[in-house]
């Protein structure tokens, strides 16, 4: 493939653009907002009827100290939650497992088990609140979990809304919490589909990420192409298992980053919704409009923080929560300005979260759709990020499928590439970050006092699984564990009998275990 262009996010902008730039039948590149194809966005009037959803990603250490921080955040005026797990939790490992020794509750909240999601959720009413999960390989323990939880509550099912991220592919090309082979993975991706379909049908079941990809150093068009290319191989999977397109695609979403070329990422967004829209309906024959709309979440970039004068960080979150403002999103992460050096304090969470009530509330952002539709530059912009995505999408599936393509290197080492040229312009200076190679401070930078992880969480956690696991009747638990591998092992959706042996008081990490057992685990190809 040829090298990515060499200018910021992969564009070159030029200095002034005109009516020449704008090629013929805008208009129908356009629609009008809430129109196919949804370039100007999904809903007619956008945020004037209801402002993005304000959603921060929080969680650490146990689930009792992540439930007051949700508490918090809710008390501050965030509308929805987004719950980060510990690495043991998303690889599908218990807090006792000797891969967990040092990483419980370190990045995220520890869940081993029913009693964990109790405590998580504890005093907040899941019937009202929408709730997206940080979860891939587990993905479908968690939501049973989430929902066991509800119905202890009272809540119907079928009012729960949320969204878990489930997006296996994206762990191969460059998050790396995968636990089986691709085949399984998908199948059970499928099977979420169909399961929530049918028992949650306002739940999100996927969250197709770029976000990721973008930090390993993906460009604009190569985050909007690797990850558009990982939804048509999630749709052609659910297809081939026997789904009807608008029964499941209505639910699919999406997430990606928002950096600070906030030119190029309002038309990264809106040449997403344009492809999406066109690849729905024209390749898959959708014919519900909700299965054409991209419907996105999106969080600041973190790969663009500094440990370096960390209070610049505020700035630059702002110019990016602008960007995926500008550009439609309809749910947003402000990072917290200390990201770059720990997990956020108290305070400093608040503060990213005051980001967005500015831009909402005190801004005039929220008062008219689109507001760069019929820009010179802006869509010029658009039509060259929709045709180089178009372009990579057509060479991921020039290796016969998505799949084919992470299992030869392909996504991977093209991000990397990028993530190589971005580096040595930032070496040779061309490209200025603000404190790491230019406008240094001369004397000491104030310390800083980051947030720690107190190493007694893990001790306390293992002790409350020993504590869990005494409490179960054995024989059930071994039934109800053969019972998923059973279901693994043959073609019935799996998430039934999870649900069974995860109300028994399985535990995540022997639920995954009995799934491995039939399925195998991921070993990445050498050449990776
Ligand atoms: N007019 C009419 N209706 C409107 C409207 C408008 N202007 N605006 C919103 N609505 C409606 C919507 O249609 C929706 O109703 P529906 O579900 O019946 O269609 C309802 O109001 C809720 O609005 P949205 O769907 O717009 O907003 P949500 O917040 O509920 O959902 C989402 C947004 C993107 C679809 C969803 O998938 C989501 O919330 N995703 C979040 C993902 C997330 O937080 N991920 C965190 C990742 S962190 C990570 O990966 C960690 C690390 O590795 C970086």
């Amino acid at each position: 493939m040829q090298p990515p262009p060499q200018g910021r996010d992969g564009l070159e902008i030029r200095t002034v653009y005109g009516p020449d730039d704008l090629a013929p039948d805008l208009q129908e590149r356009l629609g009008d907002p809430g129109s196919f194809p949804y370039t100007r966005g999904v809903h007619p009037t956008m945020y004037a009827s209801r402002p993005w959803t304000m959603r921060q990603y929080a969680g650490f250490a146990s689930a009792a100290e992540s439930n007051r921080r949700y508490r918090d955040l809710l008390a501050a005026g965030t509308t929805g939650l987004s719950v980060a797990f510990d690495l043991p939790t998303q690889m599908g490992y218990d807090s006792d497992a000797p891969e967990a020794l040092g990483e419980v509750g370190k990045v995220g909240v520890a869940v081993d088990s029913l009693a964990d999601m109790r405590v998580l959720f504890g005093g907040i009413p899941l019937d009202e609140v929408s709730t997206s999960m940080t979860i891939n390989a587990p993905a479908a323990v968690l939501l049973l979990l989430y929902q066991l939880v509800a119905e202890e509550q009272g809540a119907d099912p079928a009012a729960l809304r949320g969204t878990i991220q489930n997006d296996v592919l994206k762990e191969y090309i460059a998050r790396g919490t995968y636990i089986f082979p691709p085949a399984p993975s998908l199948r059970l991706v499928s099977d979420t589909f169909a399961y929530c379909a049918a028992e949650l049908p306002q739940w999100n079941t996927i969250s197709i990420s770029g976000y990721h990809m973008a930090e390993a150093g993906a460009t604009a068009a190569q985050e909007l192409a690797f990850t558009l290319a990982d939804g048509i191989e999630y749709v052609e999977c659910a297809l081939a298992a026997g789904l009807e397109v608008d029964a499941f695609a209505p639910r699919l979403s999406f997430f990606f980053v928002a950096r600070s070329t906030l030119l190029s990422e309002v038309a990264k967004f809106r040449a997403a919704r344009r492809i999406w829209a066109r690849i729905m309906r024209d390749r898959f024959g959708a014919k519900d409009p909700r299965s054409m709309k991209l419907r996105f979440h999106t969080q600041t970039a973190g790969v663009e923080l500094t440990a370096q004068q960390p209070e610049v960080n505020l700035a630059r979150v702002t110019v990016q929560a602008v960007a995926a403002v500008l550009g439609g999103t309809q749910s947003l992460h402000t990072n917290a300005y200390d990201e770059a050096i720990a997990l956020p304090t108290d305070r400093s969470a608040r503060l990213a979260l005051r980001t967005q009530q500015v831009i909402a509330a005190e801004t005039d952002l929220c008062d008219t759709v689109d507001p760069f539709a019929g820009s010179y530059a802006v869509e010029a912009l658009t039509d060259e990020v929709e045709a180089e995505s178009l372009r990579l999408i057509d060479a991921v599936f020039a290796h016969g499928s998505a799949v084919a393509a992470i299992e030869e290197g392909f996504q991977k080492s093209e991000i990397e590439r990028s993530a190589y040229a971005t580096a040595k312009r930032i070496d040779a200076g061309e490209q200025t970050v603000v404190g790491v190679n230019k406008y240094l401070l001369n004397g000491d930078d104030a310390p800083y006092k980051p947030l720690k992880v107190d190493p007694a969480i893990e001790v306390a956690q293992v002790e409350r699984l020993a504590a869990h696991r005494a409490g179960r009747d054995a024989a059930v638990i071994a039934s109800s564990l053969a019972a998923v591998r059973e279901a693994a092992a043959g073609t019935a959706n799996v998430l039934y009998p999870l649900k069974t042996a995860l109300a028994a008081g399985a535990t995540v990490g022997e639920v995954c275990t009995a799934l491995a057992a039939e399925w195998g685990r991921y070993t990445p190809n050498e050449h990776w």
